[in-house]
């Protein structure tokens, strides 16, 4: 292939790929929409707002991107949203788990409450335990398929977050890791995605920070300097996993973090600081 060959195959490396997206209306899902569409895939975005996965439809072409109301703790809902993609595109190659929720911002123990603590897990785990079930209904048929969730530096280290969204990101990269063991005899890979900090609505909740202040709060706290962390590189990280590129790729939690949770920034920061 010619250097202009090699760069159209990397311009559209999702030609032809169809891909179901949860939390596709904000944040890194509504950029990963925008990715994919840009890449050549055909996406369907599910979500709970409605309002702004219609205008991202809008603003993308309808032929492209598509919208479905979709609650990911609600089995049904889940169903019908593989069932319609099915409809629509008579196939799901690239399933993206991504809808995700803080839930009650407070960091200690005694302040959290059950019910909180259920919805963060019901939103962040029990969300891609079903969309993983319900695309694996469509994929192992197909003998094939990428299903991809989005975990966080908060599934590999404590502290972070608060205790619910902690352990919801834990569980998803365990739930990741028995899929892709389970899944790879149907040729079906299973990976995560584990972000650092992004400036999002449900970022800006947790750290009770407007999106330009955290960015600020981000950088400072960062291993990688010099780069914000943007929406858009965890997307790109998220189209290579689902891509063709990715063929032999599975059962990895991959870090979009600057090695984040590479050192205890406390002290390995420090050992550095001369330089
Ligand atoms: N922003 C960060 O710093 C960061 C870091 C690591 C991981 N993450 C994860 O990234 C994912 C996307 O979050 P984001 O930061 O883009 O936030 P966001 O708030 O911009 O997007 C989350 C989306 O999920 C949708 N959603 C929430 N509950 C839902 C439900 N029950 N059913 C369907 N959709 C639902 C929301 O409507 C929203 O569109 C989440 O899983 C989050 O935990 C975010």
């Amino acid at each position: 292939m010619g250097s202009a060959g090699v760069l159209s195959s990397v311009a559209r490396r999702l030609e032809g790929k169809v891909a179901l997206i949860t939390g596709g209306a904000s944040g890194i899902g509504k950029a990963t929409a925008k990715l994919f569409a840009r890449y050549g895939a055909r996406v369907v975005i599910a979500d709970v707002q409605d309002d702004k996965g219609h205008e991202l439809c809008r603003d993308l072409g309808p032929n492209v991107v598509s919208y479905v109301h979709c609650d990911v703790t609600d089995e049904s809902h889940v169903r019908e949203a593989v069932d319609s993609t099915m409809s629509r595109h008579g196939k799901l190659d690239i399933m993206f788990n991504n809808a995700g929720i803080i839930g009650s911002p407070g960091m200690q123990i005694l302040e959290t409450d059950k019910a909180n603590f259920e919805k963060v897990v019901g939103v962040n785990l029990v969300g891609c335990y079903l969309g993983t079930k319900q695309a694996a209904r469509v994929m192992i048929p197909a003998r094939q398929g990428s299903i991809v969730m989005t975990a966080s530096v908060a599934g590999v280290i404590g502290a972070l977050t608060p205790h619910a969204y902690t352990c919801s990101k834990h569980a998803v990269v365990g739930l990741m890791r028995g899929a892709a063991v389970e899944l790879g005899q149907f040729g079906i890979r299973v990976n995560c995605v584990s972000p650092y900090l992004v400036a999002t609505p449900l970022a800006s909740k947790a750290f009770s920070r407007d999106e330009e202040k955290l960015e600020e709060f981000a950088e400072e706290h960062a291993v990688l300097k010099g780069k914000t962390l943007k929406a858009e590189d965890v997307a790109e990280a998220v189209a290579y996993l689902g891509s063709d590129e990715a063929g032999y790729v599975s059962g990895l939690n991959l870090p979009v973090d600057g090695a984040f949770t590479k050192t205890n920034t406390a002290l390995g920061l420090h050992l550095y600081s001369d330089l």
